[in-house]
């Protein structure tokens, strides 16, 4: 793949398109990288499309969540086994409802569903991909006002088109994402993704509706100023990890964490930083999944010029191999010099054992 290419293209056309005072919206940026794409038959194309409409649905309904009924708990459990909220549902539903009627799209695995969920083909459409997504992300902070994001990455299919998607067309690493984004309900709501070409952000304009090219190219700064844990299970931490911790806590480094991953990694993304949910004692990989959350988000900080790796083996999160759908993963995210930095301090350890 041309990284360079892709890039100087997005800048290209940002750079004529801005100097004629003219916005960029996401379907036209979409439309206009098409040619870049292995497999440059619009189908990739039309899946990013479905999926911009679809987290629009989702965006009304997290802006208006507290005027109707859609807060609090739905009763049940994701699963994974944490606690479903209301607007969680909806939002899966949503980005399913999109996928279906997409016909660029075989089969959806999410954070919510226990199974796969395969798509059959529309209009006679042999479709080439799956989706994986957590349609929501961050729910412990619906009820407060606080940001949300919504995860998605896209594979090709492994198996046949034509027939029924299988678990296989799932469990792939995350290096052979074709596509890798998410959207940040916050402040404002925007849209970042990468087909492999560069990480390119867009931010929902509401007057029209529209996702709007505002962070074209993005690259995450070498070394930031944060680092971002909860470090309210400090004393569950291994003892390489909590070595870290107080290096950073010395050196007077700030904490920021928001409990959304979608939030702290955005901000990591924009001004450098690290961002680590490694294990405990009584959760060895974390609560992260690595289907879900870690692998397309991973994908897209790897294209910015981040890293991201597993926070004990320190294998590339985007080099495992996947053996479960809800598979959950340590990890540590962010700028290359501070997961290095990481990386110093747990191989250390493991040298004078
Ligand atoms: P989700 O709402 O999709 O289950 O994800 C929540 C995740 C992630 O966004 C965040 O970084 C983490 O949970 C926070 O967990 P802790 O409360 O254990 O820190
Ligand atoms: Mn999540
Ligand atoms: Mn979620």
């Amino acid at each position: 793949m041309n990284v360079g290419r892709g890039r100087a293209s997005a800048f290209r056309l940002f750079h004529k398109l801005y100097t004629m005072s003219r916005i960029i919206t996401l379907d036209e940026f979409i439309t206009h990288r098409q040619k870049d794409f292995p497999y440059a038959s619009g189908e990739l194309t039309g899946l990013l499309h479905d999926i911009g409409l679809a987290v629009k649905i989702v965006n009304r309904e997290v802006n208006k969540a507290g005027l109707v009924n859609i807060l609090g708990k739905a009763g049940s459990d994701n699963a994974s086994g944490d606690e479903v909220q209301k607007l969680d549902l909806y939002a899966n539903e949503k980005l399913l409802e999109s996928l279906r009627n997409s016909g660029e799209c075989c089969g959806v695995a999410s954070e919510e569903m226990e199974d796969i969920f395969p798509i059959q083909s529309v209009k006679g459409k042999q479709s080439q991909y799956v989706v994986v997504c957590d349609p929501l992300d961050g729910s412990s902070n619906i009820d407060v006002n606080v940001s949300l994001g919504t995860i998605f990455g896209i594979y090709r299919r492994k198996s046949h088109p034509g027939e029924n998607c299988r678990q296989e067309d799932f469990l792939q690493k995350g290096s052979k994402l074709v596509a890798a984004g998410y959207v940040l309900y916050g402040t404002s709501t925007l849209l970042v993704y990468t087909t492999g070409k560069g990480v390119n952000g867009f931010t929902l304009d509401p007057s029209i509706g529209e996702f709007c090219l505002s962070h074209p190219d993005i690259r995450i700064p070498e070394y930031g100023k944060q680092y971002s844990i909860n470090q309210g299970y400090y004393r569950r931490f291994d003892e390489r990890v909590k070595r870290f911790i107080d290096h950073y806590s010395e050196a007077h480094m700030s904490l920021r964490y928001i409990g959304s991953m979608v939030a702290d990694v955005h901000r990591i993304l924009l001004k450098g930083g690290i961002f680590l949910y490694p294990g405990t004692e009584d959760r060895p990989e974390g609560k992260l999944r690595l289907l879900y959350e870690c692998n397309p988000l991973s994908y897209l900080v790897e294209q910015a010029g981040g890293k991201a790796v597993h926070g004990g083996s320190l294998e590339r999160i985007t080099d495992i191999e996947p053996v479960q759908l809800h598979q959950r993963v340590s990890i540590a995210i962010g700028s290359k010099g501070m997961v290095e930095e990481f990386e110093r301090f747990v191989q250390q350890k493991t040298a004078s054992v």
